[in-house]
């Protein structure tokens, strides 16, 4: 017989209670019992990004996430990371570089960069290499980097040099 516990999901800044079946991962749980569609369902196996949200700042696959495993964390998804009409930085640099084609990679591309930006403006030291830090101390974000920091994310329509474009565009705001 299925098990299922209460858990209490933080999501996008607000609380909801509910019980799960102990297996429900947290991408059916966002999309199925909250109606939150925005991350996707892609290969539901950890390989193609779709479903990227952030959870206590770092992105994760949240198709390999059991819902009751983000108890009381800050889980950030697409539908939290603009406010009202105001869009986030990076949400407008893709529109802005034309960085989708379908649109089905998008969410979690987004999600997956947000996070990223998170890193670099955090000094995370495996971002870039030592000669590369500029005067102020704050690495830039090479296109390499970017490509490799953004590998978690499988675009079908090959959106990659646009998805660079508009990466390195919030990039430079973060690190200028
Ligand atoms: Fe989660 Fe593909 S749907 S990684
Ligand atoms: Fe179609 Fe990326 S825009 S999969």
């Amino acid at each position: 017989a299925a098990q299922t516990m209460p858990v209490s999901l933080k999501i996008n800044g607000e609380i909801h209670n509910l019980t799960f079946d102990t297996r429900v991962t947290l991408l059916d749980a966002l999309r199925e019992h909250l109606g939150l569609t925005g991350s996707k369902k892609g290969c539901d196996h950890g390989q193609c990004g779709a479903c990227t949200v952030i959870v206590d700042g770092r992105r994760v696959n949240s198709c390999l996430m059991l819902a009751a495993t983000v108890d009381g964390l800050d889980v950030t998804t697409i539908e939290g990371l603009s406010h009202g009409d105001e869009l986030h930085a990076v949400q407008a640099a893709f529109l802005q570089h034309d960085a989708f084609q379908c649109g089905y990679c998008t969410p979690g591309q987004i999600c997956s960069a947000v996070a990223l930006l998170d890193e670099v403006k955090k000094g995370d030291a495996s971002v870039v290499s030592f000669e590369a830090k500029t005067a102020n101390g704050r690495p830039p974000l090479t296109d390499d980097e970017i490509r490799e920091r953004m590998s978690g994310n499988i675009c079908r329509c090959g959106a990659y040099p646009n998805i660079v474009s508009a990466v390195r565009a919030v990039a430079k705001g973060v690190t200028a």
